[in-house]
This record gives C-alpha cells, structure tokens and sequence, in this order.
C-alpha cells in the first residue's frame, strides 16, 4: 500500500523518492510510512550516496491529511500520526546520506516540517511554504515549533505561525527556508545537482535543529512571545493554541531543542483533544459538504458558463456584487435608476478595487483590466445577452415583482434570474412572471466583496439546472454557497431573529445592554447584538426586524427600546448615535443617557422584577433561541444539514468558529439541556420561548445535531 503513495527511483547515485498522492499529497500514515520506507531502502543500497525528495502533481506536501487529525481527536488524542512524523523527520535530518527537499507549489504544516528536516531545501518559483496548524486549532507537530525559529528567527517564525500565513518563494528564499529558487522544470535536476555536492562535501549541509545563530537570549524571547500574545489582543480570546505554539517554541529557546521538542509533542495533544480544535476541524469540512446538495450537484450537469453578468442597483449590495464578479473575471453591466446613482454606484466599485491596489493585492494593470470589464448603463439594452442577471434593489415588493417582470422581457430564455432580497419571499418576487424556473436567491452579506458566504435560495419552481449554475458561480466568486429553502428571512436571518429580540427582552428585565454586549463578545461573537444593530443601521434593524416579526409573530418578544431610538434618529454608527456614541465616526463608547431610553421600555413592558443573570446565562437566554429557531428550520428543511448552520452562523454572523458554528456549539450542551432550559423559560414568560418539537424529539431521542 506505501508503495503505491511513494516512489523510489536510483539514478546513479541519487535515489529520488517521488510523493504521490493526489490531489495534493498530503501527509497520510501511507505516505509517512512510505518515506521511511524510501529513505531505508536508499541507505541500504551502496550504489546511492545521496536522496532527493520531491512531489508529484506540482506540489510538495500540502498539509496533513485532515481526516486522520479529525479521527485522531476523536480518539483522544490516541492517533500517532505527528508523533509517527517526527520520529521520522529527526532521523532523517541526521541521515547519514544527505537528504535533498525539492520543493515545487505548497510545502504546508506537516509539508514544510518535511522540508525543513532536509540536509539542503531547493524551491522553485512557485513556491509557498507556512505552518498553518494554528488554523486547525492546532500547533506544529513534527518540530516545526522548533526549526522554523532556528532558520528564519523567533519573530518572523512566530508571526508566521500565529498568522497561518503563507511566505510566497521570495521570502522563502530571504528567510533561509530554501537555499536555492530555480523554475519547476529546472527543479528535479537542481535538486539532483545539490544532492552529489553535499555527498562529495563540496556544499556544507544545512541542519536546522543545531543552528542557534538566530536564536535570542532567554530574556529576550521572553518579552517576544509576551509581545506576540499582547499582540493577538481580542483575537485569542478563548483560544489555547496561540499560547501553547508560543510555549513550544520558547521551550526550545530556553531549554534547549530536545526539551522545546518534547513540549510541542505534549502541547500538540493538548490542542488536538481542545474543543477549539474539533471545532475548527469541523469547520474545515463543513464548507465543502455545504456545496454538495443532494438532487442538485449529484446529478451530473454541467453548469452553465457565466461570462457575463447585469447587475441592477449600485448600492451599498450591488456595488460589492459587481466588485465581486468583476474580481472573478466576468463581464459585468451595472444598471441604476438614473445618471447620478449610475455614478455612484460605479464610484463604490471603483473604490472597492482601488483599495485592493493600495494594499498592494492587485496591481493598476489588473485594476485596468477589470474596470475595462465594467458597462454602466439606465436601461436594459444588452441584457439579451446575459447569463445571469442579479437585482439589487431596495427591497419592496412592488417594485421588485415589476423589475421581474422587465427581466422576463428583456433578457433570453436561459439567462438565470437571480435576486439579493434579504427579506422578501422569493416566489412573491417571480409571481409576475412565467420564469420561476430561472428565478433563484442569491443573498450576498455586507459588503458583498469581502463577506464568503452566498445563501443559494431555492424557490418553489427553481430547476435544478439553475440552482447548480448558480451554486458554481458562487464558488467561483470564491465564497462558500449554502443551498436553503424559501422564507422570510432565509436561514441566517431567520436563525438570529431572536438573538437581538431575546437580548431586548433581557433589558426589559434590568441587564444592562453593555453588559450583555460584553458577555456576547467574551463568548467569542464579533459584538454584541446592541453594538451590532449600531453597525446594521437602527432604522434597518426595525424595518427587518418587523417583516420578520409578521412572519413568526406566534413567537416574539418586541422591547419598545429600538423605537426609542429609531424616534430619537439614533440610527446607529452612521448617524454616530445608536445605542453608543461614536464620536470619531467608528469607535463605539458607552452612552449614559441610553439609560433614560432603558426605563421608558422597561415601563412600557411593565417594570418586570429584575433578573440576576450571570454572563453564561446571558449567553445561553440570546442563543438557545437561535438554537430553537435553526431547529425549525431543519425541521422544514429551510437548512439541508446542522452543519450548512454551523457555515452560515460562522460566515454570515461571525459565530465563532474555533466553537464550530451554532449545531455544534448545541452538542455541547446537548439537546436535553436546551429544551429543559426553552422549556423553563416558556412556562415563566410565555411561548415565544417554547422550544419547538424538532428540539423536543431530539431531547428525547439522544444523539448530536452535528454527525
Ligand atoms: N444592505 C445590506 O446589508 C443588505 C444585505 C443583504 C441583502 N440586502 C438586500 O440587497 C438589496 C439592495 O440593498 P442595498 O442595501 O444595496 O440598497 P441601496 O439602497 O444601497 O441600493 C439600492 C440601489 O438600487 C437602485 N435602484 C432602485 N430601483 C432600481 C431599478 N429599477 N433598476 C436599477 N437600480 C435601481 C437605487 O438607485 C439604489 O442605488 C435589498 O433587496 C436588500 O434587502 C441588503
């Protein structure tokens, strides 16, 4: 079986041993196991007096093979996979035949661990290599915690693992991760050259474990590893592998590489059993399973190509949506109402992509380039030839059906019809027209060029056809589609409808708004519901919040707070007044006079006695209503799978993804708890809280949301 992921060729005296394990060769036990069996076959045959390692298929070793870390923490920590590496990468740094790294594409985690155990490292200029474990809620495994220091230096290495970012061959280069570039085709030779001159000693072997040229003193890697986790601020918190990566790394500076070894070994099973991980695990493969949508994307149809795109409205959506596809290499045609919005429009779109030229990730020429890709026009000439069509529009129900009904005219027979409503029901938008086959939902977040997740919403009549063209489009925007059913709010809305009412509720009962801001935030949201109705836009938050109110009116709490406001045209960051005050347009600071606003709703919700509540009790009174809600939603199957919630609270809400997304955060509590906890709550202040039977049968049954 090893043989079939690893081979080994003698030519002359080099023995190069090929990776190749498609799609991207990843570290496998095969693979692992074929290494070192490679490698013991070359040292035992007298004709080879050196060893080249390689991969096929234009990539090193992309990463570890995910699915054996998933299984591995699933066993507690009992899988041997890193230490299995390890072993193996010590051994063969001290080979006594000198062992050459011929790195094409991505050397990555367990890949650049490979590398780095090399006598010599030769990249190519396609190559990129990082230690991105920190991602997974993981640390390096197999010494990576203790080279990457010694080669390129404590800071550089820290940022870089920190970051989970990869260094492009330049850096590489500069920073001693290789000691050579050369173009791919050149790669193998290069490699074979290096591998004789090291065996005839006419290249002096580079060994990163025993080089401490770069390492600082005791006290000085001290205050850097304090500085980086000082540096990581909000974003660490509740996170443990951040530190324990630091811990390893500093281990190996203080006490030495063997002891800095054995600790990353100990800290790496510590993160591997860390709910972070499991959680950041499963996110890794929630995404992928998302695309998948049984009776759509396994029935073999081609998607049709998308090159060209209208996009009508300018606004604050279309202008991201434009952005977005003109990023992805389609001809895009930006319709608005009149010549002053046309050019607003087109300003967002040219704004979007010029801040990508000033950050340095795209150049002028291909700023050009795409722009030269842009039509802005008033009226639908040319939508004929469309392949797709997305509206944008204020949302109202009248002027979307009409917009519909000028798309049926206007464009051909095939061209998708697609709609970025967040609110309006879909087959209520096509209801005008003889085209509900090709009438689908794609609702993009704010702002539509940086968000990664697209709700595909199915109507009623959507075809199948559709729906995979627009499932492919999306993941050719680079985001991540998840496929939902047609209702008010969709899924992501309509989960977090009772996030923002609950909180509401709980003011009425005398919690402080900033203290239920902080819990939120302390549990890992990215802000509190108050702070995020700020962002949103008050007078947005009540215009949605009362659609959604109409819709699932058998189940809402309404505090009269939001009105306060919303009369008072504290609209949020945008009119730097809302529940805070922003006084230099973004920072958000307390606001003692929302305390006046405060007692006028909890008078009108009649003084209700206040409730001691702790911050997990905060937490769990915002949340389990989401729970309950995305329940439903299963139930109905508004969501296909638990986990497509887990992507859309992650990306769509910010949920924090190191707990999993939303049904995965439930298993934790399990579905007993939280029907217990609706149920206490629904018997003391009413039926808005009553945990639905989806919830109720699940409690009974046993067993996770999440597979
Ligand atoms: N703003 C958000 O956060 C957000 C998020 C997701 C979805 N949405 C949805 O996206 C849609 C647009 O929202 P927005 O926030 O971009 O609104 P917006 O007010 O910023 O932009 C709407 C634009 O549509 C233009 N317009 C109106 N009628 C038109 C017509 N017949 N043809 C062409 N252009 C026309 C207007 O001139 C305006 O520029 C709505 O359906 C909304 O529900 C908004």
């Amino acid at each position: 079986m090893a043989a079939e992921v690893v081979h080994r060729v003698v030519q002359g005296d080099v023995a190069v041993i090929t990776i190749d394990s498609p799609p991207v060769n990843s570290l496998s036990r095969p693979v692992v196991e074929g290494l070192v069996a490679a490698v013991n076959a070359a040292n035992q045959n007298d004709a080879v007096k050196a060893i080249v390692v390689h991969g096929a298929g234009g990539n090193f070793v992309a990463g570890a093979d995910i699915g054996e870390l998933k299984e591995a923490a699933k066993q507690a920590g009992k899988g041997q996979v890193a230490a299995n590496l390890a072993v193996a990468l010590e051994d063969f740094e001290d080979n006594a035949k000198p062992i050459v790294m011929a790195i094409d594409g991505f050397a990555l985690g367990g890949g650049l661990e490979l590398a780095m155990s090399g006598q010599w490292r030769i990249g190519t200029t396609k190559c990129r290599v990082g230690l991105p474990e920190l991602s997974l809620g993981l640390i390096p495994g197999a010494g990576g915690t203790q080279r990457l220091p010694r080669i390129v230096g404590p800071q550089l290495a820290a940022e870089m693992m920190l970051a989970s970012r990869q260094a492009k061959a330049p850096e590489a280069l500069d920073a001693g991760i290789v000691q050579a570039l050369v173009e791919p085709d050149a790669l193998l030779d290069a490699a074979m050259t290096a591998a004789r001159k090291l065996a005839a000693g006419e290249l002096t072997p580079v060994q990163a474990s025993r080089d401490e040229s770069k390492l600082p003193s005791a006290d000085e890697a001290k205050q850097l590893v304090d500085m980086a986790i000082g540096m990581m601020g909000a974003k660490g918190r509740n996170l443990i592998h951040p530190q324990l990566c630091l811990d390893a790394m500093l281990c190996g500076i203080t006490e030495g590489y063997s002891a800095g070894l054995k600790r990353e070994e100990e800290n790496f099973r510590k993160c591997l059993v860390s709910p972070q991980a499991q959680g950041l695990i499963h996110m890794f493969f929630a995404p992928r399973a998302a695309t998948k949508v049984p009776g759509v994307t396994d029935q073999n149809l081609k998607p049709a190509k998308i090159a060209t795109a209208a996009v009508l409205g300018g606004g604050t959506m279309g202008s991201g949506i434009a952005t977005s596809l003109l990023q992805s290499g389609v001809a895009v045609t930006l319709k608005e109402i009149n010549a002053e919005a046309l050019a607003a429009g087109q300003g967002r779109i040219e704004s979007n992509l010029m801040s990508r030229v000033k950050k340095g990730r795209i150049s002028q020429a291909k700023y050009d380039e795409m722009m030269s890709r842009l039509t802005a026009q008033t009226d639908y000439s040319g939508f004929n030839k469309m392949n797709i069509v997305i509206e944008a529009v204020v949302d109202n129900i009248k002027l979307k059906q009409a917009v519909f009904s000028d798309l049926e005219s206007a464009t051909g027979p095939k061209c998708i019809l697609a709609s970025n409503t967040s609110t309006i029901d879909l087959d209520v938008i096509g209801k005008k027209t003889s085209a509900a086959d090709r009438i689908v939902g794609t609702h993009f977040f704010s702002p539509a060029h940086v968000m990664p997740l697209v709700e595909v919403v199915r109507g009623k009549n959507t075809s199948v056809e559709t729906l995979n063209t627009t499932i492919a489009l999306v993941k050719a925007l680079k985001k991540t589609p998840v496929t939902v059913g047609n209702c008010v709010g969709f899924l992501v809305n309509r989960i977090f409808f009772p996030y923002g009412q609950v909180a509401g509720f709980l003011v009425d009962h005398g919690v402080d708004p900033y203290a239920i801001d902080k819990a939120l935030f302390d549990f890992g949201m990215p802000m509190g519901p108050f702070r995020m109705g700020d962002l949103a836009g008050i007078d947005v938050a009540k215009f949605a919040g009362g659609i959604l109110a109409d819709a699932y009116a058998d189940r809402v709490y309404q505090s009269t707070l939001v009105d306060y406001l919303f009369d008072a045209k504290r609209f949020g960051q945008k009119t730097g007044h809302g529940y805070y005050i922003y006084e230099d347009g973004k920072t958000a600071t307390e606001d003692s006079s929302l305390a006046e606003l405060v007692e006028k709703a909890r008078k009108d919700a009649g003084t209700p006695p206040a409730l001691e509540v702790t911050d997990n009790d905060i937490v769990e009174w915002t949340l389990l209503g989401v729970v309950n809600e995305a329940c439903r939603c299963l139930d109905e199957g508004i969501a296909i799978r638990a986990s497509d919630i887990d992507v859309a609270s992650v990306m769509g809400m910010g949920f924090p993804p190191y707990r999993g997304g939303l049904m995965k955060y439930a298993d934790t509590l399990g579905a007993k708890y939280i029907a217990d906890r609706l149920t206490g709550w629904s018997e003391e202040y009413g039926p808005a809280f009553a945990p639905c039977k989806y919830l109720l049968d699940k409690a009974a049954a046993g067993g996770s949301f999440v597979d």
